[in-house]
């Protein structure tokens, strides 16, 4: 029997979405148009093609008009600059996400680097960045963001407790730590070069998993009374999602834990619309 109180992220995302929708038809009455984000995805990439989905059908849903750019495998770097670029210009165009990972050959961090901050729905840039390392959050990584709306939502106090976060990309597991921290959270941040995990995780109130790795986080680490975010979607041989925690023995000493699916995935994408209104708005307002 599980003790944890699970943290619905579905619900949660669907109060968000229900938010934007508000906020867009607000912004469509006052501009005679709706926020727009141009979603690009290079490449065949067979979760990355689910993904974008997702989020221009979430998009559809919210009222955000979404422009779908598609490009294939091998294009030539200066077509993807120059296709950024014109996104940067194009005035219907509140925000830009190329989904990642690049295919090979392209590099990420250049193209980031070229996305005007003001359109940076997913936070990449190194502004953004920034300005979130500086306590001044501007526009700010959709899944992070996310963690910390549903502790908000479920009223999980971020004050002062001791976070260790799995995982140290900029994707997630950097930004995550700024996050913890802009909420006044004590953290850690393990990777792959850290020695003692587990000892990391045991001392942890709270627990942010971001690896990729299914089981990378033993049920038994965890503190008991715990908050547990599995941002891992990992899928078995056997075609199950799973996170990176090992979940049914977590769950039995957490006090609170996110399920894989329906925990943090539907947040990330809830905040990329909510960051896409965000631009819009500022955009607009200046
Ligand atoms: N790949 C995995 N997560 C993300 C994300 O949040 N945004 C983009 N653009 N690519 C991703």
């Amino acid at each position: 029997m599980s003790k944890a109180a699970i943290l619905d992220g579905k619900a949660v995302a669907a109060r968000v979405r229900a938010e934007v929708r508000v906020r867009a038809a607000g912004f469509t009455a006052a501009h005679g148009r709706a926020p727009g984000l141009a979603v690009v995805k290079v490449g065949s990439d067979p979760a990355s093609a689910v993904y974008v989905r997702n989020k221009r059908l979430a998009c559809d849903e919210a009222g955000i008009e979404s422009f779908a750019f598609d490009l294939p495998d091998h294009i030539a770097r200066a077509a993807l600059v120059a296709q950024v670029k014109a996104l940067n210009d194009a005035p219907e165009v509140d925000g830009i996400l190329v989904q990642l990972p690049l295919p090979n050959g392209l590099d990420a961090n250049e193209i980031m680097d070229l996305v005007d901050p003001a359109k940076d729905v997913d936070g990449f840039h190194p502004y953004n960045t920034g300005l979130l390392a500086q306590k001044r959050p501007r526009l700010r990584p959709c899944t992070p963001f996310g963690v910390i709306r549903l502790a908000q939502e479920y009223g999980i106090g971020l004050t002062g407790l001791r976070a260790t976060v799995v995982g140290a990309s900029n994707i997630v597991g950097r930004p995550m730590a700024l996050e913890l921290m802009l909420a006044g959270a004590t953290v850690t941040v393990c990777h792959t070069r850290t020695r003692d995990l587990q000892s990391e995780v045991e001392r942890a109130e709270l627990v942010v998993a971001a690896v990729g790795k299914p089981g990378m986080v033993r049920g038994a680490w965890i503190r008991p009374g715990a908050a547990v975010f599995d941002v891992g979607i990992n899928r078995t041989e056997a075609g199950r999602l799973v996170g990176d925690v090992e979940y049914a023995v977590a769950a039995e000493r957490a006090a609170w834990i996110t399920p894989v699916p329906g925990g943090i995935g539907p947040m990330t994408i809830a905040m990329l619309l909510s960051n896409t209104v965000d631009a819009a708005e500022r955009r607009a307002h200046g």
